[in-house]
């Protein structure tokens, strides 16, 4: 099976677990877009569910599928959210911000009473850091100075480009008007402790640690699926 079929198979699995009258949390990425495929499905055919976005990107889809959605200043508790992840541990520890949604994220996880997370097998790694750089949102004022604090911890990072179009060089600017700094680590090893120690940094918002929080990752692999809780 091929990365794009485990992606789809991981996100259709986890939609198994929302039922109606439930509020979702709606994570963000190329493997939960085929989560809101399948609820905008299941919504048209009846299914009662509020969701709440983690993104702007997230959000269109979410209102092309006509879910409807939300805010945490009306629903402030979450029953479930499904979102995906850069690299996963095997004690469930996660990278996120791959798709520069982590702020947000990691709010909507806060709230979350469950979190399913979705991956296709490439992305289980035996220490994080190691397969995916750690992207660390920063505000846009005097970010040098930060790059420079954030450079004493994880050694190297570059400054995140727009990718959206061809030869645009300008620095990617977040849902919430900020930097992201992707930070090259040779392995986290003790990512609760990086996680805080990025946080204090003045000018950082969030970094894209997720310790503790994820409680079941469902990994579309090529010969299924399979699980970790
Ligand atoms: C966005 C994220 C995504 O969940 C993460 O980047 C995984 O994305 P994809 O499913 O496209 O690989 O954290 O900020």
């Amino acid at each position: 099976m091929n990365t794009e079929n485990q992606k789809k198979i991981a996100a259709e699995k986890a939609t198994e677990s929302i039922q109606s009258g439930m509020i979702v949390g709606l994570g963000t990425g190329s493997t939960v877009y085929y989560a809101l495929l399948k609820l905008g499905t299941m919504v048209r055919k009846g299914l009662d569910i509020i969701g709440i976005p983690t993104s702007e990107g997230t959000e269109k889809i979410a209102l092309e599928q006509k879910i409807p959605l939300t805010t945490l200043a009306t629903h402030p508790t979450i029953d479930l959210t499904i979102d995906g992840a850069d690299e996963v541990d095997k004690d469930l520890n996660l990278i996120k911000g791959g798709g520069a949604a982590l702020v947000r994220e990691k709010i909507i996880a806060n709230a979350s009473k469950k979190i399913l997370i979705v991956v296709d097998e490439s992305k289980v790694s035996r220490v994080l850091g190691t397969t995916f750089p750690l992207p660390v949102e920063i505000v846009r004022f005097g970010w040098e100075a930060t790059q420079t604090e954030v450079n004493r911890i994880c050694g190297k990072s570059t400054l995140r480009q727009n990718s959206s179009h061809e030869g645009d060089l300008s620095p990617l600017i977040t849902d919430n008007g900020n930097y992201i700094l992707d930070c090259h680590f040779d392995g986290i090893p003790a990512p609760a402790e990086v996680e805080s120690q990025l946080n204090n940094i003045p000018g950082v918002v969030e970094n894209g640690i997720f310790v503790n929080r994820a409680d079941k990752i469902i990994i579309g692999a090529s010969t299924g699926i399979r699980y970790m809780e």
